[in-house]
């Protein structure tokens, strides 16, 4: 049998620093530095998140290999996060990457975040249960929401996206106008546990048949909120619940709306969804009742595996790699990137 591949991969592109070591597509380990100093400013603050990343690289990278168990000698490449997110926090982590390729004298792989996410699917589980290509992915995170069709590991099409704020920002948002902290996500998930899913009634958005919209109803919370409070100060403190219920309710029904008419035209019989905000317990159980109803496969990741993650680069790389798709030591990290 050949010697397996040993990827190091590193992810820096927003406020989580993330270093992993696959074995082929077994993750040997996955560590994510979060960084809390966001946390006080409601969102995250470009420069502060760059900063961290720099202190943050070395030790994660460290522990990453240790944890491993795994020299530096002994890897066979190194995948880094090129695009998209912040520049400032890209840079750290791709100018780490290559002065570690450089130094020693291993190929160096340039991945794209969103499809990072996407290819998340591929490594290895339990069940050894993958998705057949051509697949549909709805990738939701904290920039991104995307209805993408993957034809194979390195082939990807959009299908449709979001015309303004992403399905993450909404929620975080929403939840800043509640006095939650950032990342709001996880909490209205956490209270809206409990709340009345038909409690309250959010807007739809009018856009094309495979497109997002979501900056109208953060906006339509802002103002019900404005309106609430004026008759009674105490009215989110008494209807938090039920106010994150029916919001959550909402989102992810325009989410997997959009998705079904997504596979009823491309019929793949393969439905998944990736990014931050597949770790939302309401998205998760209501694509299985989805797949249930359309008789169709349904992927949902590894809770450890939606958020930034550098075992979902790593799982990029690793196909990268097996093609042959090499990145130059020149290569420059890029703010936007497609798909
Ligand atoms: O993919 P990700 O970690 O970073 C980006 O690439 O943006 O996604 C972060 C987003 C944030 O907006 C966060 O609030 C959201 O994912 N998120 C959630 C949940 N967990 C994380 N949103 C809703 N419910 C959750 N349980
Ligand atoms: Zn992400």
């Amino acid at each position: 049998m050949s010697k397996p591949n040993l990827i190091l991969a590193i992810e820096s592109s927003c406020d989580d620093t993330s270093a992993a070591v696959l074995s082929n597509n077994v993750v040997l380990s996955n560590l994510v530095a979060g960084q809390k100093i966001h946390e006080q400013y409601g969102g995250v603050v470009p420069e502060l998140a760059s900063r961290a990343h720099q202190a943050n690289i070395l030790p994660v990278v460290h522990q990453a290999l240790q944890k491993a168990q795994i020299e530096l000698s002994q890897l066979s490449a190194i995948a880094f996060t090129k695009g998209p997110g912040l520049l400032g926090s890209l840079l750290v982590g791709s100018s780490f990457a290559k002065g570690l390729a450089w130094g020693l004298n291993i190929p160096l792989i340039e991945v794209n975040h969103m499809q990072a996410h996407i290819l998340a699917h591929f490594i290895k589980n339990e069940n050894d249960e993958y998705p057949d290509f051509p697949f549909i992915c709805l990738t939701v995170s904290g920039g991104h929401t995307q209805l993408v069709l993957v034809k194979s590991a390195t082939n990807f099409e959009l299908i449709g996206q979001t015309i303004d704020d992403a399905v993450g920002e909404a929620y975080d948002k929403a939840a800043k106008l509640l006095g939650l902290p950032y990342p709001g996500g996880p909490l209205i998930d956490k209270y809206a546990q409990n709340g009345n899913p038909n409690a309250f009634k959010w807007p739809t958005p009018d856009v094309g048949k495979y497109e997002f919209s979501f900056s109208g109803i953060k906006t339509s919370v802002l103002y019900f909120l404005q309106k609430q409070v004026k008759e009674n100060p105490n009215f989110i403190k008494e209807n938090l619940e039920d106010i994150c219920a029916s919001l959550q309710h909402h989102l992810v029904k325009i989410l997997l709306d959009k998705l079904t008419l997504a596979e009823k035209k491309y019929q793949t019989k393969n439905l998944a969804i990736a990014g931050g905000v597949s770790a939302n317990s309401h998205l998760r159980s209501s694509l299985k009742t989805l797949g249930k109803k359309l008789g169709v496969k349904t992927f949902i990741p590894k809770f450890e595996y939606c958020t930034d993650n550098a075992a979902m680069v790593g799982i990029a790389g690793l196909q990268l790699f097996q093609n042959n798709h090499l990145a130059s030591l020149s290569s420059k990290p890029t703010a936007r990137l497609a798909v």
